[in-house]
């Protein structure tokens, strides 16, 4: 068996996220999940630190999972967690087309594979993006996510309403 890196901005970590998660837990064993920065993401609901804490408690006691949060490169990542492997869940085409540029950028450059899981296809519609938007009129999203950021969500909606 061996580490896999699963790097993502999880903002919020929702339940397609936690399928990727035990698929690579079935294939590598362990799994480093490692909340990073996306450039083309600038602007999140949730602070690094809140995302990773997000991650933290919905994995809780999970064998074989490990909760990180990193600033820079994913390959660096890779490195400083000991990981042979980069794990990404694939949803669409759309996902692929974004994903094969990264993993073939990130081997030629840092010498990393990349594996890639298929989405569960009753999950693959969930986004982040959505939850997030959602989240703001305050509906439930605990068919989506967690229970522990189900309840961090209706914060956020309660902090919009009463600033
Ligand atoms: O959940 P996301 O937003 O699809 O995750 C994208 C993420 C954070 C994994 C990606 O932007 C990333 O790897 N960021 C770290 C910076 C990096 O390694 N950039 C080089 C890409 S070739």
């Amino acid at each position: 068996m061996s580490v896999a890196l699963y790097p993502g901005s999880f903002d919020p970590i929702h339940l397609g996220h936690i399928d990727v998660i035990e698929q690579a837990l079935e294939l590598f064993g362990t799994v480093v999940v490692v909340t990073m920065h996306n450039p083309a993401k600038p602007s999140g609901a949730f602070t690094l630190d809140e995302r990773q804490a997000m991650i933290a408690e919905s994995l809780a006691g999970c064998p074989g999972v490990s909760v990180e949060s990193f600033p820079g490169l994913a390959i660096d990542a890779a490195v400083r967690f000991g990981a042979e492997v980069i794990v990404k869940g694939l949803r669409s085409a759309t996902d692929f087309d974004v994903e094969q540029q990264m993993a073939l950028t990130n081997h030629r450059v840092g010498g990393v594979r990349t594996v890639f899981v298929p989405a569960s296809p009753e999950l693959s519609y969930i986004s982040s993006r959505y939850i997030r938007e959602i989240a703001q009129y305050g509906h439930d999203l605990s068919r989506l996510v967690p229970v522990p950021v189900a309840s961090r969500l209706s914060q956020l909606s309660a902090r919009r309403a009463n600033p």
